[in-house]
């Protein structure tokens, strides 16, 4: 091949030299002929073709080995090392009836530094049902459904023994899970041997288990003691030599659903608790920072629910479905939005098809804004049917109606939640800042039962059975280098 080449014959016409060069196998000097022409028009275009298909191979190449150096820096997909602990800390801070949205109502600094650099559920948390304070909060640390935990709404009576649970209810009877394996996370950790801290939580003054409430890491629910009071208790800990500090810490804070009770979700007042709720963060992060632990500890500010506003026009007076059947108010176990009714010799199946030929009678004021179920015929994503203590009938409300036994002269307009966990309305925040969550992300909405597995794999621990999925902390926390 080298003996004839091209090259040679094609002296001094630079084209005819380009053209020759690239179509060396053919005999150049017979390119007149309009056949031969045509065979070195294709064989160029075929060679071109190569050409900007090579280049283009070569550039992707390119493209694809130097992404992870140039585009995303390559430390984003692990975990960073701890700097200072010398074991991972989780600090689980709860904001009362923080609806998802919320966090668009004003400038909040120090909430974005954590969304910034940190994991965000984009579209909220969902919480279960019913969307209540207690309920919640027992889920996100047990990982279990109410049924399983035992803690099925605010206030209930035990059918087998007639005794009434509040939220004050401290017997570790009340507060579910099989001992010894279900446990909530202060419970787990202390089974592991590690130190758990708790400043207020629901559940936490429950002796259960190994846990005892231990005077110094967990408090008695005193909703006075001033917010920032337990921030800096919580940056205390921090104090503490490395391998004496809890691995896992509880914070709550009442606000803001304190306020959207009484004012409803979208009152100026909210942008102030939420605004005060962001300065309490900031004082968290500046002293976490001060103690150099800031990028070690793993931050989860969460909520319970959300909130919607109620109004007078949107009520139900359990009286007006007397033509079909009275409900006399000692059935009822809670009224809204929550309708828990618990009847007394009657079987639940005809108050159930009573009460809905009222409801769906077109005669009953706000009736086709109320459904009622056996508890068992519930949508089944509500999981709420297989405890004793959920009375056999359940009713569900629209968003915002709330329901009453009888017309009273009160009116009132304000804020409510415990409505179906579906409603966006009762969605919640989920921000998370630390060394295995990674910077800026944004994931998929998530129901609360998947915190507990979070929590133990943050920590790398084994968690006890719960109603999480095993795969979920894998795809939102990054790996290990
Ligand atoms: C995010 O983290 C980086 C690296 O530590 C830091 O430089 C930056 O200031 C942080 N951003 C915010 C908003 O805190
Ligand atoms: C609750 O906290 C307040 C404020 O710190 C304090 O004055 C009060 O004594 C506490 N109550 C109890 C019962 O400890
Ligand atoms: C929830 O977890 C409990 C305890 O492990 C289990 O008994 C129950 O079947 C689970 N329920 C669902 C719906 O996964
Ligand atoms: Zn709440």
């Amino acid at each position: 091949m080298a003996s004839d080449s091209p090259v040679a014959i094609q002296e001094d016409d630079p084209t005819k030299a380009t053209t020759a060069l690239l179509s060396f196998n053919t005999d150049s000097s017979s390119s007149k002929s309009p056949r031969k022409l045509t065979t070195t028009i294709v064989f160029i275009s075929l060679v071109l073709l190569s050409c900007i298909a090579l280049s283009a191979a070569v550039a992707f190449a390119f493209l694809f080995f130097s992404a992870p150096k140039t585009t995303i820096h390559s430390s984003s997909f692990y975990s960073r090392p701890l700097k200072k602990l010398n074991h991972p800390v989780v600090l689980l801070i709860s904001s009362d009836g923080f609806r998802f949205g919320y966090q668009y109502k004003t400038s909040l600094p120090n909430i974005n530094r954590l969304i910034a650099n940190g994991t965000e559920a984009e579209l909220g948390l969902i919480p279960v049902f019913p969307t209540l304070t207690f309920p919640n909060h027992y889920s996100i640390v047990t990982g279990l459904y109410p049924p399983y935990h035992g803690i099925i709404n605010n206030h209930f009576v035990d059918p087998h023994t007639g005794e009434s649970f509040t939220m004050k209810s401290h017997e570790p009877k009340w507060w579910l899970g099989e001992p010894l394996w279900e446990t909530p996370l202060w419970e787990t950790v202390v089974n592991h041997g590690l130190k758990a801290a708790t400043y207020f939580w629901p559940g936490s003054e429950v002796n259960k288990g190994s846990w005892t409430c231990p005077k110094g890491y967990c408090r008695n629910y005193n909703e006075s003691v001033p917010f920032e009071e337990r921030v800096e208790i919580v940056l205390e800990y921090f104090d503490l030599p490395s391998d004496e500090i809890p691995v896992f810490i509880t914070l709550y804070f009442e606000d803001p659903d304190h306020q959207g009770h009484q004012v409803g979700p979208d009152d100026p007042e909210i942008t102030e608790a939420v605004k005060r709720i962001d300065g309490l963060i900031g004082r968290l992060i500046e002293g976490l920072e001060k103690r150099g632990v800031f990028q070690d500890v793993s931050v989860i500010l969460l909520g319970d629910h959300g909130m919607v506003g109620t109004c007078d026009k949107k009520l139900f007076f359990l009286d007006d479905l007397a033509p079909w059947i009275e409900i006399p108010s000692d059935w009822v176990q809670s009224y809204t939005p929550l309708l828990a009714i618990r009847p007394k010799g009657v079987d639940p199946k005809d108050v159930v098809a009573k009460m809905n030929a009222g409801l769906e009678s077109g005669k009953v004021e706000n009736g086709k804004h109320l459904r009622v179920y056996l508890k068992e015929d519930l949508p089944s994503r509500l999981h709420y049917a297989a405890s004793d203590r959920i009375p056999p009938i359940i009713g569900l409300l629209e968003e915002g109606f709330k329901v009453e036994q009888k017309r009273t002269e009160k009116k009132e307009c304000g804020g409510a939640h415990g409505y179906d966990n579906d409603f966006f309305s009762m969605r919640t925040i989920f921000i998370a800042h630390g060394p295995q969550f990674a910077r800026g992300r944004k994931i998929p909405s998530f129901e609360n039962v998947q915190i507990y597995n979070l929590v133990t794999t943050i920590l790398n621990i084994k968690g006890a059975p719960n109603n999480g999925s095993l795969s979920f902390p894998s795809s939102v926390l990054l790996a290990s280098p």
